[in-house]
């Protein structure tokens, strides 16, 4: 089976029940995403690939202006966003159809408590996939992926945005992870980079 995944990065406005807002238009709801639009396409791609077609959940560090969120939603049965700051992702969460297939958790991702809800909600379920694009700096990509990688069951992919040098903290991170100096083995991640100085990079979970 194809996935679209023109119609999955394009057509946001579809998960959208505009009706609940009158004729509210999507722009002011200021749904948006801060991603390069061929290296998403590309990530998107992967995961089809990897996941196949229908994978079950996903989990996001940072939502901003929710975009990722319904893309990823496109995919994904289930996303689980962590947020602490913007309110545009709780407006998209109660504006969007099928409300039980998002669930933001809109506290600090740095804080233990926010691993517990988690665990709670996921209840020793593994998820398919983790992407980090919270806090940028190395402290805060560090806590994300030592919070919450084990979340990601084998086979799952764990990703991060801005790794393509804007962003040091998350750069020397990644720079870390491919030393192996937070596992065992170093880890073989790769990179999707377009040249925009965002970049998304990856690796499998085995
Ligand atoms: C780059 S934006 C996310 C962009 C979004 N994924 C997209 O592509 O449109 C980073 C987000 O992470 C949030 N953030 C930063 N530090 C955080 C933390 N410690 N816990 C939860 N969210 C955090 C910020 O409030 C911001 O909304």
């Amino acid at each position: 089976m194809s996935v679209d995944i023109d119609s999955i990065t394009r057509d946001l406005e579809k998960d959208l029940d505009l009706s609940r807002f009158g004729v509210v238009p999507l722009h002011e709801l200021s749904v948006k995403m801060i991603q390069d639009d061929a290296e998403i396409r590309e990530f998107l791609e992967v995961c089809v690939k990897q996941l196949g077609t229908s994978p079950e959940t996903a989990i996001e560090v940072g939502v901003w202006k929710g975009g990722t969120h319904i893309v990823f939603r496109r995919l994904f049965k289930k996303v689980i966003s962590i947020e602490e700051k913007d309110v545009t992702a709780l407006t998209v969460a109660r504006t969007i159809v099928e409300p039980e297939r998002s669930v933001m958790v809109l506290r600090d991702s740095a804080s233990p408590e926010t691993r517990a809800v988690l665990d709670n909600h996921l209840a020793g379920r593994k998820v398919d996939m983790l992407f980090i694009d919270g806090d940028h700096s190395k402290d805060g990509v560090t806590s994300d992926w030592l919070l919450y990688h084990a979340f990601v069951r084998r086979g799952g992919i764990v990703a991060f945005h801005d790794t393509a040098g804007s962003w040091k903290g998350v750069s020397e991170f990644i720079s870390e992870l491919r030393e192996g100096r937070w596992t065992e083995e170093p880890l073989r991640l790769i990179d999707i980079d377009s040249g925009a100085r965002m970049g998304i990079s990856y690796y499998v979970v085995r």
